[in-house]
């Protein structure tokens, strides 16, 4: 297992070696060191902790206080990781000094940097954060947290409109400063337009192949989330059915009092 921390230059490096790289989410330190020992270079304390996690329908009601307290257990178990933590809705909106104390917050909680949805306003709010010393993500496309204005998980950019403003918002996080690009859920060869446009990586979720990176959600990766899966998700393993037929199994073996044995007993 790697001990050298994984920096956003490395993820520069990476796109100008053209060098594909894997983000994924995780929310606690079980699910934090065994993507470290994946060698996963980049963890995404996403505020899908909301859905994923704690049972919310949305992103929405996820709160500072939440994100914090799940970014602190994913940085005890992935001390080598690039740890990005979302600013989750609410927490960069009402003024450009209540963004940067809550991106404060998110590094004193162990992240290297943060995540911000959205173009337009964001950008100056962007810019003035990683003035402050602090690493941005920038999140386009998709981004759950206005899921009402979209009238739904709708893909974005289809038009020549959105395609434009999508691409110039691009160019003007890059000019703010952000590290690197979410793009989510956009056509892909918006997203591979976007790839091309920018120096920085940009990580696709839901936009194609030709990102320089791609993120998931762990539980979807693991095949934990129950009920239909995303489009753009692909399960690389079934841990949720696994976690079901061990609990059947145990459950079982104490009903026909085979468990605990005498091997499992004190003496
Ligand atoms: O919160 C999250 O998990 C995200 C990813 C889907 C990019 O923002």
């Amino acid at each position: 297992m790697t001990t050298v921390p994984v920096t956003i230059h490395d993820l520069r490096a990476r796109k100008e070696r053209r060098e594909r790289f894997v983000m994924v989410t995780a929310y606690d330190v079980a699910i934090a060191r065994l993507l470290a020992a994946a060698e996963v270079p980049a963890i995404l304390v996403g505020d899908s902790v909301g859905n994923n996690h704690l049972g919310y329908d949305t992103t929405l009601p996820v709160t500072m206080e939440e994100m914090v307290h799940h970014a602190r257990a994913v940085a005890r178990g992935a001390p080598y990781q690039l740890l990005v933590g979302d600013m989750p809705f609410g927490s960069y909106h009402r003024s450009v000094d209540q963004a940067v104390a809550n991106a404060v917050d998110l590094v004193q909680a162990g992240m290297h940097a943060v995540k911000l949805e959205g173009g337009g306003w964001v950008v100056d709010v962007a810019a003035r954060i990683v003035e402050c010393g602090i690493p941005v993500m920038g999140h386009l496309g998709l981004t759950p947290q206005s899921v009402h204005a979209f009238g739904g998980f709708r893909v974005q950019g289809r038009s020549a409109n959105d395609r434009e403003r999508i691409l110039d918002d691009a160019r003007a996080l890059q000019g703010a400063g952000a590290f690197s690009l979410v793009l989510e859920g956009v056509p892909r060869d918006l997203a591979a337009a976007v790839t091309r446009a920018v120096s920085i990586p940009t990580i696709g979720i839901g936009a194609g192949p030709d990102c320089d990176g791609q993120v998931l959600v762990a539980y979807d990766l693991l095949g934990i989330t129950r009920g239909p899966m995303p489009k753009f998700a692909r399960a690389y393993a079934q841990i949720g059915d696994q976690v079901i037929a061990a609990a059947c199994a145990f459950a079982e073996d104490v009903a026909a009092g085979r468990f605990p044995d005498d091997e499992h007993s004190y003496h």
